[in-house]
């Protein structure tokens, strides 16, 4: 039997740091306002001119150099964005030129916060079934480009960055289980109304921007991620006393807490970089890993929960040994 096991990790965050303090002097809010709603200090802005594959690249050379491996060892590239350099060709390919990897095959995934889960999910299908040996999996954004930096209740939340791993194929787990899910029932209270086939060159200023209405994604945020890590944990019959660290995506400080409440896991047991980040989307997960396995915090051989929910909505999880 085949399973995939996370064989090293990269993360990049552009060298812009924007705080709080920062954002009062554009928007009508308060340094208070933001830490005590979302656990924000500062975020990462990318340069004029940085776009999602620049970032994806260092992200991605970071992982395959921790990983022992080089890039010719990479038989899949799989990139989750929601904020992708072109319509097309996707990032992936964009990635995999620069990488100098020829004919992998290399795709896009769009599952917004949730992309990453969306990713790994795919990875670890396709190296279970002899499918792939070295799959690099990234999550980069640039929502920056998607923010109206004139509307308070979005603009202070979201950051730019990129995280990548290397999943291996091993005769150990590893990757325990896989969970992903959506319902598009939902599709207005998170979204970036513009789109191609909607006539993005007709549309209104706003409707390239993101919109959110925060109190009833964050509700529904709470619950969902409840649910998911109560089912991830069932379905691998393991106790939730047996998680060594929650690597949640990193949306609020208030939804991560509430998750880690629910699992009975404290605060110590947890990878928080929102603080830090601030949300950065499909990248967040994967820039949490990175820099906790690099901080020493994440050690080989313990058991890891990642959990994401985003826009769509989409939602998943994934239990691993890491
Ligand atoms: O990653 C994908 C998923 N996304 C999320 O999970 C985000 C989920 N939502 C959240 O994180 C939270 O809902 C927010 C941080 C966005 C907002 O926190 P909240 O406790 O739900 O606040 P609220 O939206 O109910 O707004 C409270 C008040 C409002 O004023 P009124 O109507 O009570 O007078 C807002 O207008 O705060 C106001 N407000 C602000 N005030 C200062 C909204 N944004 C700001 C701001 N600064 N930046």
């Amino acid at each position: 039997m085949t399973y995939a096991r996370i064989a090293g990790t990269g993360g990049y965050l552009p060298e812009r740091v924007v705080t709080n303090k920062d954002l009062e002097a554009m928007v009508d809010t308060t340094d208070e306002w933001i830490r005590e709603r979302s656990g924000i200090k500062r975020r990462h802005i990318a340069a004029d001119g940085e776009t999602t594959s620049d970032m994806a690249v260092v992200a991605a050379r970071r992982a395959i150099e921790a990983a022992g491996i080089t890039s010719n060892d990479i038989d899949l590239i799989i990139l989750a964005t929601t904020t992708p350099d072109k319509v097309f060709p996707s990032t992936a390919c964009i990635v995999q030129r620069r990488l100098g990897i020829k004919t992998i095959p290399a795709f896009d995934v769009q599952a917004a916060c949730s992309g990453f889960i969306y990713a790994f999910d795919i990875a670890n299908r396709f190296i279970k079934t002899d499918g792939a040996r070295n799959v690099l999996i990234i999550g980069s954004e640039t929502y920056s480009r998607i923010l109206d930096w004139t509307d308070r209740a979005t603009c202070v939340l979201f950051g730019d960055g990129a995280g990548a791993v290397v999943l291996q194929a091993d005769e150990e787990a590893g990757v325990i289980s896989t969970h992903i899910h959506s319902d598009g029932e939902f599709e207005e209270l998170l979204h970036v109304p513009a789109g191609i086939s909607s006539g993005y060159a007709t549309v209104q200023r706003e409707a390239a921007y993101i919109q959110m209405k925060g109190h009833e994604v964050f509700r529904k945020a709470v619950g969902t991620l409840g649910k998911i890590a109560r089912e991830t944990l069932a379905d691998a019959n393991i106790d939730k006393e047996e998680i060594d660290w929650l690597v949640p995506h990193q949306a609020n400080l208030r939804i991560i807490t509430a998750a880690a409440k629910k699992l009975g896991l404290p605060m110590e047991r947890v990878i928080v970089t929102v603080d830090e980040h601030a949300n950065t989307s499909s990248a967040s997960i994967p820039l949490a890993l990175d820099v906790a396995v690099r901080d020493g915090r994440i050690k080989r051989g313990d058991l890891l929960l990642f959990e994401a929910f985003g826009a769509g909505f989409t939602w998943g999880s994934a239990l691993l040994r890491f």
